[in-house]
């Protein structure tokens, strides 16, 4: 269940009406919020402005409100959802004044690299989200992570950036005093926009309805449609369920579509929980004889 705190994003409109959301002012955003701490220093330092907390943690979720409410904090609002998610398909252009990352997963190990987040891809979705001149700030304690980002923010091309001591008024957080205590040296680096590039969103938001089907839906298991950057798998009927994944972009997900006896059919439904985008109508469309099943069962 969402809180009045969080947005309850599948529900919203694409890309998220800010203004709606929030009101006339500043917007500024922390990716992987953790404890919640730096939230409610930057909604206190900035009480005009609004703060928008991004984090794909429900335990850091459920940890950020509890202390939002306890501090009476008005101006912030948390979404949960992968920041890779909210920057190709909730947040509007030219829309954030500045977006913090304070120590962000560094994925040591080198077959993990592509994972790492600031990279020179994911780099022209936040200067796209971000206003002309907007800022991007990043603490890290990671010496190889550090390099990396400053590599691929010279290959990027769409920020110049500036090394330097973090800012002596920031308060810290969980993984600052931790690393700090480890004596390690924290790293900060200062990226502001210098250019507006051209994405491609991989997400698109799509309208889609529940479909009365007559295929034999136990039979399909394990059948896996592709189609361009959209992946979906028919995993299994569980009861009155039907259990699928469904990929799209770096949006994934595993739904469970409930199923309904009719004299046409079998009813899929779609739950509100489920983003109805391209993978979900592909998945429709095969249901319905519409389209048929482009490949074979995965095992
Ligand atoms: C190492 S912790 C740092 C937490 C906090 N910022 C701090 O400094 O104490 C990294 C946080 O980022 C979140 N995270 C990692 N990758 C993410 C992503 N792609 N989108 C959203 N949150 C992410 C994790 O769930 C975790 O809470």
């Amino acid at each position: 269940m969402e809180s009045l705190l969080s947005i309850d994003w599948k529900n919203e409109t694409f890309p998220l009406d800010l203004k709606k959301i929030f009101g006339e002012g500043a917007v500024r955003v922390e990716i992987g919020f953790g404890n919640g701490e730096f939230l409610v220093y930057l909604a206190k330092k900035y009480p005009d402005d609004y703060v928008l907390g991004i984090e794909y943690s429900w335990v850091s979720m459920r940890k950020a409100e509890k202390r939002l409410k306890k501090e009476g904090i008005e101006n912030v609002k948390l979404v949960r959802v992968s920041a890779e998610v909210a920057f190709d398909l909730l947040i509007p252009e030219r829309s954030i004044k500045e977006v913090w990352l304070n120590f962000p997963d560094p994925w040591p190990k080198k077959r993990h690299t592509k994972r790492r987040l600031l990279n020179r891809e994911f780099q022209k979705y936040l200067a796209v989200s971000l206003e002309d001149g907007g800022e991007v700030h990043l603490l890290t304690d990671h010496e190889g992570y550090f390099e990396f980002v400053k590599e691929e923010v010279n290959e990027g091309g769409v920020f110049c950036m500036e090394e330097k001591e973090p800012p002596s008024w920031h308060p810290g957080t969980k993984y600052w005093r931790k690393w700090e205590e480890m004596g390690k040296k924290i790293h900060y680096l200062r990226m502001v926009k210098k250019a507006h590039p051209e994405v491609k969103r991989m997400i698109k938001p799509c309208e889609v309805e529940p479909v009365i089907t007559r295929l034999d839906l136990h039979s399909m298991r394990d059948v896996l449609i592709r189609e361009d950057e959209v992946i979906v798998k028919i995993f299994k009927v569980d009861g009155d369920k039907l259990v699928v994944y469904l990929k799209e972009g770096p949006l994934f997900e595993k739904a469970y579509l409930p199923l309904e006896e009719t004299q046409e059919g079998i009813k899929v439904g779609i739950p509100e929980n489920v983003f109805r985008g391209r993978a979900l109508k592909k998945l429709m469309e095969v249901l319905n004889g519409k389209d048929s099943i482009p490949s074979t069962p995965s095992r």
